[in-house]
C-alpha cells in the first residue's frame, strides 16, 4: 500500500489528487480540528514549561508556537514555521554554504567532481560562470552528513567516521527538544537533504541509531513537500501532509521506527512572497547559542541573500538529526 501511494504521488504523467494531503493551516488554528478521510485528524496541542525557555534569535516565541498530532500517528508532530523569516534564511544559508564542507560528507562522486566542489560545494558553485556546468554542479548535491555520518551501505554508524557536531545546530534540535520535555536529547548525527524539484526520497525507516526511543527532529526550508507517514510496515497505508518551509517536524514514541517518504516536491514560494521583517539584529544576543552574528545579519542584504534565494526558488533543503548513543553510553 505504501509503495502504490508513494507512486501516485510520484507520477509525472498524471497529476496527483492532492484533496487528501492534510494541510495544517488556518482551520485548526481558529480551534477547529481537521477531521480527513480515514478519521485521520490534526489537533492543535500546547507544550507546557515553555514559558521558561530560553528562545534562540530567529525563533518565535515558543509560547506562540502552532503544534499538532494526527491521531492515526502517534507520535508525529508538527510545530508549524517557528522561525522568523530572518531565522529561516539563517538555518538554509547554514545548509547550503557551510555545511556541506570538508569534514562534513557529500554525496558528490569523485569521479564526476573536482575535489575543490567536493569539499566546498556552493563556494565553488558561487564562482561558476558557464550555465551548464552551474546547473550540474547544482542539481548532483543531494545530502550532506554531520556528527555521526551515515553510511547508506551499511546503515551502521561508526566511531571513526564523525566530523563536529555545529554549536548553533545543536542549540537549536536542543531548544525544540526540550520544549517537547525530552531535555536528555543529545544531537549526534544529522543529515542534510537536498531536493531540487522533481526529486523524491523513497520509503524507508530509521532504525541504523542504536537508540531508538529518542525523537527525530526534522526541519524543511523551501518548496513545499509531500511527505508519507505509514505504519511499521509496507502494508499499512501511509498519510500524506504537507510540510511547508519552516515546518519543524518531530517523529517520536510509535512514529519513530515508521515508514516514511517524500514523493514529490510542489513548488509553492517565490522569493517574492518572502518578506524579511528587518528586526533589529544588532540588539540580538547571539551569545550563548553560538551563531554566526555576521551571518544573521547577512541574511537580510538582498544581495547576500540573492543566490540562497535563487537556489531555494526550486528546491527543498530538509535538515534531520537523531540521537545515536544510548542514555549514559560515552560511544559506540
Ligand atoms: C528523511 O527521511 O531522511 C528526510 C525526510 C524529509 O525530507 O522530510
Amino acid at each position: 500500500m505504501f509503495k502504490l501511494v508513494f507512486k501516485q504521488f510520484k507520477s509525472k504523467s498524471t497529476s496527483p489528487d492532492l484533496t487528501e494531503v492534510v494541510r495544517i493551516d488556518d482551520s485548526v488554528v481558529k480551534g477547529i480540528d481537521q477531521q480527513h478521510s480515514d478519521n485521520n485528524i490534526v489537533q492543535r496541542i500546547l507544550f507546557s514549561n515553555v514559558e521558561s525557555l530560553q528562545t534562540m534569535p530567529g525563533i518565535k516565541s515558543p509560547k506562540d508556537w502552532r503544534s499538532y498530532t494526527l491521531t492515526n500517528h502517534p507520535g508525529i508532530i508538527v510545530i508549524r514555521n517557528p522561525f522568523s523569516e530572518r531565522g529561516r534564511r539563517y538555518w538554509i544559508a547554514r545548509c547550503l554554504r557551510d555545511y556541506p564542507r570538508t569534514p562534513n560528507i557529500v554525496n558528490l562522486n569523485e569521479r564526476l567532481f573536482d575535489e575543490s566542489i567536493r569539499s566546498d560545494w556552493w563556494k565553488q558553485l558561487s564562482l561558476c560562470s558557464d550555465a551548464n556546468e552551474f546547473q550540474r554542479i547544482k542539481s548532483a548535491m543531494r545530502w550532506t552528513t554531520f556528527g555521526y555520518h551515515h553510511n547508506w551501505d551499511t546503515k551502521i554508524y561508526d566511531e571513526e567516521m564523525q566530523s563536529p557536531f555545529p554549536e548553533d545546530f545543536n542549540s537549536l534540535c536542543r531548544l525544540f527538544a526540550q520544549a517537547l520535555g525530552y531535555s536528555d536529547f543529545k544531537p549526534e548525527a544529522a543529515i542534510v537533504n537536498y531536493y531540487p524539484l522533481g526529486s523524491t526520497l523513497s520509503g524507508h525507516t530509521d532504525h541504523s541509531e542504536p537508540n531508538k526511543s529518542a525523537p527525530l527532529f526534522s526541519f524543511s526550508f523551501g518548496q513545499t513537500a509531500i511527505f508519507l507517514i505509514g505504519g511499521r510496515t509496507l502494508e499499512e497505508k501511509p498519510t500524506a501532509i504537507y510540510l511547508q518551509c519552516g515546518d519543524v517536524m518531530i517523529m517520536s514514541g510509535e512514529s519513530r521506527l515508521c515508514y516514511h517518504a517524500v514523493p514529490r516536491i510542489i513548488k509553492t514560494q517565490t522569493s517574492a512572497t518572502l518578506t524579511l521583517i528587518n528586526e533589529d539584529v544588532d540588539d540580538v544576543d547571539i551569545g550563548t547559542n553560538s551563531m554566526d552574528k555576521d551571518l544573521f545579519h547577512d541574511v537580510g542584504n538582498p544581495q547576500f541573500w540573492e543566490p540562497f534565494s535563487s537556489y531555494m526558488d526550486d528546491s527543498r533543503v530538509n535538515i534531520n538529526v537523531r540521537q545515536v548513543l544510548n542514555p549514559g553510553e560515552l560511544k559506540l
